[in-house]
């Protein structure tokens, strides 16, 4: 596993870099006539990389090459404030225009367990697989301060050996209803990218890249790709405790 460790000034630097980064990948697939696959993370910190990516590439990047996907949902309806796939149409796809088919969203306002079916099917379909999982070209996560990562929280680590491609999961402190993806097709994936800023992750962050003895209780711990990379973009606060490399 290839992993990096980038540590940029502020959250708006690691948005750019990220954005750039992401933009590479596209392009790289566009050149190469192969559609580009990503997984997007919700929750607050991304949304600055979606409306980065909107407002400066919206005319300068293949866009028709790639199928939006998400890795994880809230159970409510789309134009619900908490609606990850309402928060990426806002930031990016409203300004960039991609064909709706390539819109590969979570239904929020199903039934949480016949939705993670779905989702497991639309997955597949839309994906290559590897190992009898699919593969994503790119899997974005974040980082909850308790260790979780797309929605798979610390009592929920029966998914991190799971075969299951999408499981329907509950925010231990809201209760709220989430459908993630699963570890497995997290870990299946050519590249793997965690965007985490911000002062409170410092902690979380330092004992997950240390490998820190008890780190193996957040489920951000087990994220180690088979295949592909595992990168992250932190910001000076998150990434004030470890050391930056490239390898
Ligand atoms: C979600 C995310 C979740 C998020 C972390 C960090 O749906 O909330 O997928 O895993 O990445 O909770 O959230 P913040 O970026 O808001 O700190």
């Amino acid at each position: 596993m290839k992993t990096s460790v980038r540590v940029f000034e502020n959250a708006a630097d690691v948005a750019a870099k990220l954005a750039d980064e992401i933009v590479m990948r596209i392009r790289a697939a566009a050149d190469e006539e192969r559609s580009f696959s990503i997984a997007l993370s919700g929750g607050s910190t991304p949304e600055l990389l979606y409306s980065f990516l909107g407002d400066e590439f919206r005319d300068s990047v293949p866009w028709e090459f790639v199928h939006l996907f998400w890795g994880d949902e809230r159970c409510v309806p789309p134009g619900n404030p908490d609606s990850n796939y309402g928060m990426v149409k806002r930031s990016l796809i409203d300004k960039i225009g991609i064909d709706a088919a390539k819109i590969h969203r979570i239904f929020g306002e199903n039934d949480p367990e016949g939705e993670a079916k779905r989702y497991s099917g639309e997955i597949l379909s839309g994906l290559p697989s590897r190992d009898g999982m699919p593969v994503f070209d790119l899997v974005l996560l974040g980082l909850g301060s308790d260790g979780h990562t797309a929605s798979i929280f610390p009592g929920n680590m029966d998914l991190l050996a799971s075969d299951s491609i999408c499981a329907a999961t509950v925010h231990p402190e809201t209760g709220q209803k989430r459908i993630t993806i699963t570890s497995r097709v997290i870990n299946n994936a050519e590249a793997v990218v965690f965007m985490v800023t911000g002062e409170n992750k410092a902690g979380i962050v330092r004992e997950i890249i240390n490998n820190e003895p008890g780190s193996e209780k957040y489920p951000a711990s087990h994220i180690k790709p088979v295949y592909g990379s595992l990168d992250w973009y932190l910001d000076g606060e998150a990434g004030q405790f470890v050391q930056a490399i490239h390898s």
